[in-house]
C-alpha cells in the first residue's frame, strides 16, 4: 500500500459510536475545520455548529481507535447508488501515517463490491485533496467553499 508517509499505523481498529463519543466528535471536528474555514474567512462558530448538528447521524458514524485511544472519526452515509465519506477527522498527531488511505481504500473496495461510487467533499485549500486525487477521486462539483469529488467503482482499477 503506497502512503506517503514512513511511519505507517496498520494497528488502528474502528468501532460503531454510540451517544457518549458525541463531545469527543465535535471537538475534533471544530479543531480540523477552524484553521480551514478560518482561511477562507468563512468561520462562523454557531452557523458550523449548527450544520454539524443537522448532519450528524449517530448510526453512521465509527470511532478510529489506536491501541484503545480515540483517534478519530468518520461518517459515511449510504445511498442506492454511492456512498458518501461525509466526514473523515483524524487526530494531527496521527495524521500522515497511512490510517486515511487504508480506511479510503477499504470504503472502495467495498463499494466496488457492490458497483457503488464513493463521493465525498473538501474545503478548498484543504491539504487532504492531495490524498483524494492520489486515490483517483475526481473533482465533479465545486461551490464557494468546497470541492465535489467521486470515484467510480465501475473503472476496472482496483482501489
Ligand atoms: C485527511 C485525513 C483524514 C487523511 O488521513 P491521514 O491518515 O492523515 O492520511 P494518510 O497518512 O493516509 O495520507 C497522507 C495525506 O493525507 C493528507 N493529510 C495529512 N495530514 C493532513 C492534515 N492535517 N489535514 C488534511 N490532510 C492531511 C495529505 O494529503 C497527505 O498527503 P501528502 O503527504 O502527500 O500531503 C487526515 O489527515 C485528517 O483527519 N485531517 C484533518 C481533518 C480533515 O481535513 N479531514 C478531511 C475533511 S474532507
Amino acid at each position: 500500500m503506497d502512503t506517503p508517509s514512513s511511519r505507517k499505523v496498520s494497528n488502528f481498529t474502528l468501532r460503531d459510536a454510540d451517544e457518549s463519543d458525541y463531545w469527543f466528535v465535535k471537538k475534533l471536528y471544530i479543531q480540523t475545520m477552524k484553521p480551514l474555514l478560518m482561511k477562507l474567512d468563512a468561520w462562523d462558530e454557531t452557523d458550523v455548529i449548527n450544520k454539524f448538528n443537522g448532519h450528524y447521524k449517530l448510526t453512521e458514524v465509527q470511532v478510529i481507535l489506536v491501541d484503545d485511544r480515540n483517534v478519530g472519526w468518520l461518517q459515511i452515509s449510504e445511498t442506492a447508488q454511492e456512498w458518501e465519506l461525509a466526514q473523515i477527522h483524524i487526530e494531527q498527531e496521527f495524521c500522515s501515517q497511512g490510517i486515511g488511505t487504508q480506511l479510503i481504500r477499504k470504503l472502495m473496495k467495498e463499494a466496488q463490491k457492490k458497483g457503488k461510487s464513493v463521493c465525498l467533499s473538501v474545503v478548498r485549500g484543504n491539504p487532504a485533496l492531495s490524498l483524494y486525487q492520489r486515490l483517483r477521486f475526481s473533482i465533479i462539483g465545486e461551490d464557494e467553499q468546497k470541492l465535489h469529488m467521486r470515484w467510480d467503482s465501475d473503472l476496472s482499477m482496483e482501489p
